[in-house]
Parts: structure tokens; sequence; C-alpha cells
């Protein structure tokens, strides 16, 4: 796939039997998942679109509400800030969007039931795997307790890694993600860390640092070594500060976008789109 993702979708070709698909976030214009899933839709000839929908936290339900009603809208990625407001929004969770306490799919069914999943995890980890990184029995170092690190917590957990330590600004979040972990994953040692990433073997950055230019590094760069291998999930820039401090010291890295990639295919899975090959092209 294309570093860019650039989809290269034809509006003209948008008629009264197109499915629609929607991303909810605030703000919106950087969202990437479009331009991949209508690209994704497009090589396999199905006639679906995503659009951008631009809603803030106090307007969340409403929207939600009215997009039961489409009876064209099959369903909906959910990005920052809404995956944790989302849950109390869908009628049922995927076991692990339940586990993890936030969603960024939804599928609407005909009847306008709202079935929430997260696919941020199994994404990641998939997206590791592409890369020639297997994180079973390794020791991770995670920076960061929001959304997406934890369901990325509860991916490697379940890939078997071997130690995770968990840092965070706010370090009560990060004691109770490694809280949950303990609780969900007796074999796994997991604990609480400060800034030094040094003695891990996957030190991966799952903090929003990185998307400014005067953003501060979310971990303590001069503690890496080229032994580590340092991941990103930051897609824009795609070589953020922390990557390049990486990349001086020896160390390998593995980009952001890698996991977007392999969302891609899950989330149009996950929102009813038929698989390549089957009926429902234009
Ligand atoms: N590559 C992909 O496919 C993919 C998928 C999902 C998300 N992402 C990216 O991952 C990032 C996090 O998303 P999310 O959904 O987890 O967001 P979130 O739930 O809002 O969590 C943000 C995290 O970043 C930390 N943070 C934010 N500002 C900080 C600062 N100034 N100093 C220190 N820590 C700070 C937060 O710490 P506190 O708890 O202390 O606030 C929290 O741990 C975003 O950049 C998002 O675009 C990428």
């Amino acid at each position: 796939m294309a570093d860019d993702l650039s989809g290269g979708r034809n509006v003209a070709q948008i008629t009264g039997r197109t499915r629609l698909y929607g991303i909810l976030g605030d703000p919106v214009h950087q969202v990437k998942t479009p331009q991949g899933i209508n690209r994704l839709f497009e090589e396999r000839g199905f006639d679906g679109v995503m659009v951008p929908l631009h809603v803030g936290a106090q307007g969340l339900e409403t929207v939600a509400k009215a997009l039961r009603e489409l009876r064209n809208l099959d369903g909906l990625i959910v990005t920052v800030p809404h995956k944790t407001a989302m849950v109390a929004l869908c009628d049922e969770l995927t076991p692990a969007a339940a586990r993890v306490g936030a969603v960024n799919a939804v599928r609407r069914t005909p009847e306008g039931r709202l079935r929430g999943g997260i696919l941020d995890g199994e994404g990641f980890v998939a997206g590791l795997r592409r890369g020639g990184i297997e994180p079973h029995g390794r020791s991770v170092y995670l920076a960061g307790s929001g959304g997406a690190a934890c369901a990325i917590a509860f991916s490697l957990a379940e890939a078997g890694v071997a130690r995770v330590t968990v840092a965070n600004r706010t370090r009560s979040k990060a004691a109770a993600l490694v809280e949950r972990l303990r609780h969900n994953f007796p074999a796994l040692a997991a604990d609480v860390g400060g800034r030094d990433p040094s003695g891990h073997e996957l030190v991966v950055n799952c903090t929003s640092l990185g998307m400014r230019d005067d953003d501060e590094l979310p971990l303590d760069a001069d503690r890496l070594d080229a032994s580590q291998v340092v991941v990103e999930i930051v897609m824009q820039p795609a070589q953020t500060a922390l990557l390049r401090a990486a990349a001086r010291r020896g160390c390998r890295t593995h980009p952001g976008l890698a996991m977007l990639e392999c969302q891609l295919e899950l989330m149009a899975a996950f929102m009813g789109a038929p698989e390549p090959g089957a009926a429902g092209g234009r």
C-alpha cells in the first residue's frame, strides 16, 4: 500500500444505491482512514463511500441517535476524542471493546442497532508482524494510557509478550491499566514505569505526543540503544521526532502508518463491507 493512503475516488460514481460510512472525530481534518477505506472499496468494486463527520463531544449523542435512522448507513469509524464516549451509545459491544472500554468501529444493523468494536490493538499487532516484528516473548515499554494504549496493551498481552512497563503523564491512569492487565493476564509481568525505556526490547509510543512540531518527546530518548525496536502510532508526521531520535541512536524503527494499513481491512470487515470478490460491487 502506498505511503500516503491517497484515495482516487470519483464522486460522480456516488448514486442512490451507494452505501454510506462515516468517521466521527474532533478535529477531523487530519484523518487518513477515509482515503484508505475508499481506495479499498474502489479496489474491491464495492459501491460504498466513507466521509469525515466533524462532531464535538457535546453533539456526539445527538449525532449517534440520528445516524441510527439513516438506512443507507452501514458503519462508523470513531476517533479522538469519542472512543470512550461511544461505548455508552452502542447497543452491544464486542468482548474486546467491553474489556478495553473504548470503541473505534461501529456496525449499524438494518434494524438501526449499533455494535461497537475496538480494532486498534489487533491492527497494531498485525502491523508489527507484517513488518517482521514478532511480539511474542518480548519485553515492552509502552508510553501512554489513553484509548489506543489500552487497546494495544491488551492485544500485546494476548499476543504473548513476557513483560510490559506502562508509563504515562497521568500516573494513576498507567496504574489502572497495569491493574487491568494483571487481572486479565496473571502470567504477564506488568508494572508502572517512568520516562526511561532502557531494558525493553520493544519501545512503543501510544501517546499523542509527536503530532506537533513543538511536542516534547514521550520518553527519554537518550536511554535508547541499538538493540531496541522503537514503534510509533502517531501517523502525522510519518517520521516523528521520536523516530528520528531513535534512528540516530541506531534503533530499528516502525512507523505509525503500519497500524492503520492493517486496520483498514479489519474495519471494512467489521462494518460489513463485502470481502474481495463477493457480491455488492457497483
Ligand atoms: N496509527 C494508528 O492507526 C492510530 C490509531 C489510533 C490512534 N492513533 C494515534 O494515537 C494517539 C493517541 O490516541 P488515543 O486515542 O489513545 O488518544 P487519548 O485517549 O486522548 O490518549 C492520549 C494519550 O497521550 C497522552 N498525552 C497527551 N498529551 C500529552 C502531553 N502533552 N504530555 C504527555 N502525555 C500526553 C495522554 O496522557 P494523559 O493520560 O496524561 O492525558 C494519553 O496517554 C493519537 O495521536 C492518535 O492519532 C493512531
